[in-house]
């Protein structure tokens, strides 16, 4: 059956999982939030004194990921963990982790299983080109490292966090560009944009311009389902 997939693939703080999750609520799509699984497996694989360069150790606990997504909510074995999956040290671990070939072979037929119907809106890095190769509709979504590393800066001092323990803008940028650096260089599924996906710079956009440049795509390229 050909159930639509929109592949939104893209660098860390460029606004994609928002544009993403706002995009499958119009549709009324699944979502996919891939990057969520490599953070999953990253604290289970922590949580079970596993190391994270030991790749069939990864491997196994991610084949074997007890996680759940209830709403908005993230359980690992029936613990909360929507926030503790969401710290800086997680995501270094989810980017380790990330970059093991064993695992990302681990999580590839979890993530295929999120296609059904009416369709499935799935965020991001290699969604377009490995997960749903053959997905209807794929954009690339990108802002300069500047306009990311503010936008992170910004979600820092929004979420509370103490004056002496905020990093400094430059500081955000050149981490910003590093990862980058690592997440293109890397030998599996590494972050580019596919030959055949649409480039959608948010540099300079909001959120609901970003949404409308996506749903533009969508109309393109993604048949009128027929109710
Ligand atoms: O999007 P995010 O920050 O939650 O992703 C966490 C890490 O997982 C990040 O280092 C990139 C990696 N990732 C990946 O390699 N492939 C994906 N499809 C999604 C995320």
């Amino acid at each position: 059956m050909n159930i639509p997939v929109i592949a939104i693939d893209g660098p860390s703080a460029s606004g994609k999982g928002t544009v993403a999750q706002r995009v499958a609520a119009e549709l009324g799509f699944h979502f996919l939030d891939s990057g969520a699984l490599y953070r999953l497996t990253a604290l289970a694989a922590l949580r079970a004194g596993v190391a994270l360069d030991d790749e069939m150790a990864v491997a196994g606990v991610a084949a074997a990921l007890p996680a759940e997504f209830v709403g908005e909510r993230i359980l690992l074995s029936g613990d909360e963990v929507t926030a503790a999956i969401r710290t800086e040290d997680i995501g270094v671990g989810a980017s380790k982790v990330a970059a093991l070939p064993a695992v990302r072979a681990a999580l590839l037929a979890r993530q295929r299983a999120y296609r059904r119907l009416p369709g499935l809106v799935a965020d991001g890095r290699d969604m377009g080109s490995v997960v749903f190769p053959q997905a209807a509709a794929k954009v690339f979504l990108t802002a300069s490292a500047e306009a990311r590393a503010e936008r992170r800066h910004k979600q820092l001092i929004e979420k509370g966090m103490a004056a002496n323990m905020l990093p400094l803008l430059q500081d955000v940028v050149r981490e910003m560009r590093e990862r980058d650096a690592r997440d293109a260089a890397r030998s599996v599924a590494p972050l580019k944009q596919c030959a055949d996906a649409e480039l959608v710079d948010t540099t300079t956009m909001g959120i609901d311009e970003a949404v409308a440049a996506v749903m533009d795509i969508v109309r393109r390229r993604v048949p009128r389902q027929e109710s």
